[in-house]
């Protein structure tokens, strides 16, 4: 009771009182280092880069992406230093659930407003920290866990807080509509995802861009926001675009499609039919135009019909523009739009076209036996 009594006491400092805003990074990594570039460069008012953390501090200080810090800036490799401090806002750009999840928790606590781009922890613990933000009257935005570069976060919790969105489509994984639309082209898979791991596109164990667990975390995330309903990202049923090859592309072709990863959230009665899987997607769809690293997500609503986000996805310098703006909107104050989010239980069932590619012996009367098996499924040819 006392300690709720202090919390709420608590109150977020902003440059609105024409004060300094101090911030804190976590991770010097790809995206870390491209937001210390850009407040370098840009040198916005009120905001004052203070403090960098990382394990093996040294490294990163002598490294060339440190140039552009200032040498104001206070290098450490304990988190203590930057929790006991006085910095007003912790921009977490480490990723992982552990031991991030403990250290946000920290900061929220000793009145730090929080900026992360990190949709493992939004999407498994989102709820809890905004709970905890609350109670400290601190910030807590997320603003590039979904989509890097592309305001879709933002644009849904602003722009589209009006409507009543009924269904998320879209392509949140950069890394698997790399692979996908180069095999569109002819590439083979195995080909295509070493490429990517060599422009640093894909991680050395792919498995949670290819597997879809990376594009099920954001889609989590997006439910959250536009559908309002809090759902178990365990739940959600993925499948791997591993097992797709470059033949695919050409039936897909004859049924004017192409395939394309696809994370769909759609709200039907007291449920929402949520899935991760590689998709036929008509020619004619904007979906099918994203190419190489782009992002696209579509929100159906309402009153509103389609609204379509797309752009960069990942990459350190567009995703530092969406913590940057993060970081700037919890320096003015800015106040988000907060609506009741209801949890929902997930289904992976939907009604979607397939298409089934065999390959069997040369033999007679295979393709009776084929119609005579799917019809028994009722599965319509
Ligand atoms: N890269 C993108 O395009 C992109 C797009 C959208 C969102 N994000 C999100 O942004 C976050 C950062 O991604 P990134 O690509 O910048 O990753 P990254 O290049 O691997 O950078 C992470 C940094 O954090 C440090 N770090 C990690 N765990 C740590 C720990 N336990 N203690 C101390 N330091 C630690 C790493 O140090 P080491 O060098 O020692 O590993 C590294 O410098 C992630 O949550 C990611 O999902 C990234």
């Amino acid at each position: 009771m006392k300690q709720k009594k202090s919390a709420v006491q608590t109150k977020a400092k902003t440059t609105t009182a024409g004060s300094t805003v101090k911030v804190a990074l976590l991770g010097f990594g790809t995206v870390g280092s491209s937001v210390a570039r850009v407040l370098a460069t840009s040198k916005f008012p009120g905001v004052q880069l203070t403090h960098i953390f990382n394990r093996s501090v040294e490294r990163k200080r002598s490294s060339a992406a440190a140039k552009s810090v200032p040498a104001s800036v206070v290098w450490t490799e304990n988190i203590d230093d930057i929790l006991k401090s006085d910095v007003d806002v912790v921009v977490e750009l480490m990723g992982g659930l552990n031991p991030v999840e403990g250290w946000i928790r920290k900061a929220l606590a000793a009145g730090k407003s929080v900026v992360t781009a990190n949709k493992q922890l939004i999407a498994y613990r989102g709820t809890g920290l905004a709970k905890l933000a609350a109670q400290y009257n601190v910030h807590l935005l997320h603003g590039a866990a979904v989509a890097g570069g592309v305001p879709v976060i933002t644009g849904m919790q602003q722009g589209l807080c009006g409507d009543q969105v009924t269904r998320l489509s879209g392509i949140v994984n950069g890394t698997c509509n790399y692979i996908l639309s180069r095999m569109e082209t002819g590439a083979d898979y195995a080909t295509v995802l070493a490429d990517a791991q060599q422009l640093g596109y894909a991680e050395a164990n792919p498995s949670a861009d290819v597997d879809g667990y990376d594009a099920r975390a954001k889609l989590c995330i997006l439910s959250r926001i536009a559908l309002r309903a809090e759902l178990d990202p365990d739940a959600v049923s993925t499948q791997s675009i591993a097992a797709v090859e470059a033949i695919d592309f050409s039936y897909a072709k004859e049924l004017n499609c192409t395939i394309r990863q696809i994370s769909r959230a759609q709200v039907e009665g007291t449920l929402v039919h949520a899935r991760v899987a590689p998709m036929l997607v008509p020619l004619s769809s904007p979906l099918a135009w994203s190419h190489g690293t782009q992002n696209m997500v579509v929100a159906s609503g309402r009153f509103g019909g389609d609204v379509v986000f797309s752009g960069h996805g990942a990459g350190g310098e567009p995703t530092a523009v969406a913590v940057v703006s993060d970081l700037l909107a919890v320096a003015q104050g800015c106040k988000t739009v907060q609506l009741p989010v209801r949890r929902r239980s997930v289904t992976g069932e939907f009604l979607a076209p397939h298409y089934l590619r065999f390959v069997v012996d040369d033999k007679p009367g295979i393709v009776a036996a084929m119609y005579s098996v799917c019809s028994r499924l009722i599965v319509s040819s």
